[in-house]
């Protein structure tokens, strides 16, 4: 029989530390709630000690989330430790990770600690720890880059203090697949209580090899994969889930194990991940780039007409794309569009459907066809559009090559029509200085990007805005079939992300807010 490999997703926090990738309470729910749909073991759900908003969201996601275990970080520090305790507790099945360095230079240089030093913070912090939960994860930080005789000390401590995981991260993703395959293996062989826990790995992809690293990990003895979605994480991100999960899958013929993910839901959670963090998927890029199962050239697209295994190791569908020969166009009716959503893999709820509903018929009215990644976008609008206390009612522009940008301007800000207008170097610049004066605040554009959904010249533009506002970045998204309308509205989202962020701030003053950078020092 196959052993099974346990998926462990870092998205919400590992991932989270990208820069720009922050993500608030609300999204990080609707993401773990896709994670458990696509059946992951373990979410590590955030960095509790980091920020009260942290706290709060992991806590949420315990609270919610019943068929995953919940994982939530803490240093080697007794406060840290009991925080995430605090934070993980109420999940049907909490787990608590704890992580220290182990490499020479983070020791000497970050801890300022002997091997000795450390070696007795890693029986205190995972002693107090197993104290509070019966299921530990202890990691060694930088392990790739650790001696190894050193880590079979760590290893060994942290097992009979109680750790039931042993996660080796390749923190800086410095190792080669054999050279971390070795580690692995050598681990396996050497520390004598090894097979009291279950050795897991956490691969960075600074050369590009994370999930070659985690991959060859499994060939020798580790039975967990640290993962993101999308891949995102520090730098230049950790192993892509998606990737990790459909080699495993695609050469099951070649592998001694398996995991239990449903394939099915990762085209979806790949979307939603990036449409809450406004990262884009590279078109190229592995089993989910909007490339991956696209065939260009003739011969390529003579021979999968043939025979689709001829250039396709694996089927659109087995990924979550589903193609269906239901076109949608302004005679459509709800029942359609409901089974669309549903063949789409959304299940809107009722209080939403009505509201997507008329969206769909507005854009019908404008666009002769409707294609799958309109309705998407329609789906992701309005989950964005949630909390919003500012709201564009109407927007118009006179613009041209040889007169000057105005925008005029309609909008309800806390529940008040407010009527502007204004001029800017162009029309989007007009628009953005209008809405910025209604709110009293103008945060720094750090990113503009408009993408074309489908082909076709009546294509609705997606944009993605990134603002800068008190040191902290709030990404907009929005689109339309207006670019201009497009762009206000994705501008909005982030100014509406702002003031929800500011209202809880407010609300739980007197909390101090560790940015995740800051807790890098450890
Ligand atoms: O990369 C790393 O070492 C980490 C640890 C906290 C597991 O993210
Ligand atoms: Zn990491």
């Amino acid at each position: 029989m196959s052993d099974r490999v346990l998926i462990f997703d870092t998205t919400l926090r590992d991932g989270e530390q990208s820069p720009g990738a922050s993500m608030n309470q609300e999204e990080k729910l609707s993401i773990a709630r896709l994670l458990q749909e696509l059946k992951v073991d373990i979410i590590e759900a955030g960095f509790p000690i980091a920020s009260k908003g942290d706290f709060n969201s992991v806590q949420a996601i315990a609270r919610e989330i019943k068929d995953c275990q919940i994982a939530g970080l803490a240093r080697a520090k007794h406060e840290d430790i009991e925080t995430a305790w605090n934070a993980v507790k109420e999940a049907k099945n909490p787990r608590i990770h704890t992580f220290i360095a182990t490499s020479p230079i983070h020791m000497q240089y970050k801890l300022k600690l002997t091997e000795d030093q450390v070696l007795e913070k890693i029986k205190d912090s995972v002693s107090f720890a197993r104290n509070l939960c019966p299921n530990i994860e202890w990691s060694c930080e930088d392990g790739g880059r650790s001696s190894i005789d050193f880590l079979y000390k760590c290893i060994e401590l942290a097992i009979s203090s109680g750790a039931t995981t042993i996660n080796i991260p390749d923190t800086v993703g410095y190792t080669l697949p054999y050279e971390f395959g070795e580690i692995i293996k050598n681990v396996k062989n050497n520390v004598s209580n090894i097979d009291k826990a279950i050795i897991s790995v956490h691969c960075h992809n600074d050369l590009g090899l994370a999930v070659a690293n985690s991959l060859h990990a499994v060939e020798n003895g580790a039975r967990q994969i640290e993962c993101t979605i999308n891949g995102l994480g520090e730098r230049a991100g950790n192993a892509a889930l998606e990737e990790v999960v459909m080699a495993m899958k695609v050469r099951s013929d070649l592998f001694k194990s398996h995991t239990n993910i449903n394939s099915e839901s990762i085209s979806k959670t790949s979307k939603l991940v990036s449409s809450i963090t406004g990262f884009p998927v590279q078109p190229n890029k592995a089993i989910v780039g909007a490339n991956a199962f696209a065939h260009e050239s003739g011969i390529h697209q003579d021979g999968v007409l043939k025979n689709v295994e001829t250039y396709e190791i694996m089927s659109p569908e087995s990924i979550g794309l589903k193609k269906s020969s239901l076109v949608l166009g302004k005679h459509s009716g709800k029942h359609a569009f409901k089974e669309k959503l549903k063949i789409l893999g959304y299940d809107v709820g009722d209080n939403y459907i009505n509201e997507i509903f008329e969206k769909f018929k507005t854009l019908a009215d404008k666009k002769k066809d409707v294609y799958d990644e309109d309705i998407i976008a329609l789906v992701d609008d309005t989950h964005i559009n949630q909390i919003n206390t500012l709201k564009l009612l109407n927007l118009s522009i006179m613009s041209g090559t040889n007169s000057k940008h105005v925008a005029s301007l309609e909008l309800d800000y806390q529940g008040e029509i407010k009527e502007i207008s204004g001029s800017g170097n162009g029309p989007v610049d007009a628009v953005f200085s209008c809405i910025a004066k209604i709110v009293g605040f103008s945060p720094k554009l750090k990113l503009y990007n408009i993408n074309a959904i489908t082909p076709d010249s009546d294509a609705q533009g997606e944009v993605a805005v990134k603002l800068e506002h008190l040191n902290k970045e709030f990404i907009g998204k929005a689109s339309d079939i207006d670019i201009i309308v497009a762009s206000a509205k994705s501008y909005i989202n982030a100014i509406n992300k702002i003031i929800n962020f500011e209202k809880n701030s407010n609300m739980q003053e007197g909390v101090s807010e560790i940015s995740l950078s800051n807790m890098k020092g450890i």
